[in-house]
Formats: C-alpha cells, sequence, structure tokens
C-alpha cells in the first residue's frame, strides 16, 4: 500500500484545527484577526470590501466586525458556497475587470479594501513572487477607486523585487504605510501583508 506523501500543508497544524472548531472554511482568518488586534484597521459600521474572498473565512470575520450596520463584498475568481449572514454580498469575477460602478453601487465609497488574493503558484520564487505583485496592484488600483479619504488597505503580497515598488506605491497614496507579518502564516511561506492607513485626497493609479 502506498502512503500519501504528508508535506507541511496537508498536516492539520494548530491554526487548521482550530478554524475547523470554530467553523470558519480556512485558517487564514487568523492572519486578519492578528492584522486587527494589531492594527485596528476595521471598526463597527465600516463598508469593506474583501478581494479574493473564497471560500470565505475573511467574510465571516469581517461580518463580525462590522456588525449589523455595516456591510461586506467579497469578489473571487470561485464562488462562495458557505452560507454568509446578512450583511455580506459575494460575487464570482476577476479583480483584473471587475466593473467598479457596480461595486459602488453595492457598497458605496469603501472604509477598508483588504486583499487575500494569491496567485496561483509554480514554485519558481521569482515567477510566483511577479504573480503576485500583479495581483497586489489590481487591487492596490481598484482601493483607490473605491476608498473614502481616510479609508485603510490590507494587501498580502509575496517577497520578492517588486516588493518596495509596491510599498512606495502604498505610501505616496495613504498617510502611513506598515509591512506586517502576521505569525499564523506559516513559516515556509514568503507572503507578507502591507497596510496603507488614511487614504490621501488625491491619489495616483499603480502601473506594473
Ligand atoms: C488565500 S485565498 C483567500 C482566502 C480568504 N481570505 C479566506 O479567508 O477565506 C486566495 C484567493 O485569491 C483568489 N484570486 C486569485 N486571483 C484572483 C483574481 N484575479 N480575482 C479574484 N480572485 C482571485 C483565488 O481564487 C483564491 O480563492
Amino acid at each position: 500500500m502506498s502512503r500519501r506523501k504528508r508535506t507541511p500543508r496537508s498536516v492539520p497544524d494548530h491554526y487548521s484545527r482550530r478554524a475547523r472548531a470554530e467553523n470558519y472554511p480556512a485558517r487564514s482568518v487568523y492572519k486578519l484577526e492578528e492584522i486587527q488586534k494589531r492594527h485596528r484597521v476595521i471598526k463597527p459600521g465600516d463598508a469593506v470590501l474583501d478581494l479574493g474572498c473564497y471560500p470565505g473565512s475573511w467574510l465571516l470575520f469581517v461580518s463580525g466586525l462590522v456588525g449589523r450596520r455595516g456591510k461586506v463584498v467579497g469578489i473571487d475568481k470561485k464562488p462562495v458556497t458557505k452560507p454568509m449572514p446578512p450583511n455580506v454580498t459575494a460575487l464570482e469575477g476577476d479583480v483584473n475587470t471587475a466593473d467598479r460602478d457596480f461595486l459602488l453601487e453595492i457598497l458605496g465609497r469603501a472604509d477598508v479594501v483588504i486583499s487575500d488574493m494569491a496567485p496561483d503558484t509554480t514554485g519558481n520564487k521569482f515567477t510566483d513572487a511577479a504573480r503576485s505583485f500583479h495581483l497586489a496592484v489590481a487591487a492596490f488600483n481598484l482601493a483607490v477607486a473605491v476608498l473614502k479619504p481616510g479609508g485603510n488597505f490590507v494587501c498580502k503580497l509575496f517577497s520578492g523585487e517588486d516588493f518596495k515598488n509596491f510599498t512606495d506605491m502604498v505610501k505616496k497614496n495613504f498617510s502611513r504605510c506598515k509591512v506586517f507579518k502576521p505569525e499564523s502564516c506559516r513559516s515556509e511561506s514568503r507572503e507578507t501583508y502591507v497596510i496603507g492607513f488614511s487614504k490621501k485626497e488625491n491619489t495616483n493609479v499603480g502601473s506594473q
């Protein structure tokens, strides 16, 4: 009988077991929980746009943070099948081609945009970092288009040669920028979160 090799990702760790016990579909919820605990990016009553929202852990967590007066809209290429609370709308679509007017219509100007988008990985760290940068720029451009002045932006990005270009874009368009690596990120992961606090009145879109 052949045994399947247990890679680090296939071994359920503390966070995966906790996510299952707390009825979250993914362990990634604890990354946002850490970001929120440390940086208080989301407030009750906020309108939040969640990019790369499948399978829905961040949607569920943010739904609780914003409460009944708040709203969460998520977009992902994959459909979210987990039942969601009434203050959540999950859309199927590609962030690169998202209809900004439609988003503004259903969410209004956003207080916070969060992106946990991850590319299909190849195992080549340069290719994966370049794909991650491409997604982060798409998230940034959508964020500056839909955020209120004063709004916050949280974006996952793999470390790589474009990392500084991205933080420079965030620094130029937000009053403050922080780079944060949650403890719940897997040790082998190259992902980090870039946080832009308080969007400036006049912003410039980024290019790749
Ligand atoms: C790590 S998962 C997100 C997990 C989610 N935050 C949660 O807690 O349930 C990354 C997601 O990014 C999505 N994604 C990648 N590229 C995308 C794109 N161009 N547009 C929309 N979603 C995308 C993938 O389909 C995947 O579901």
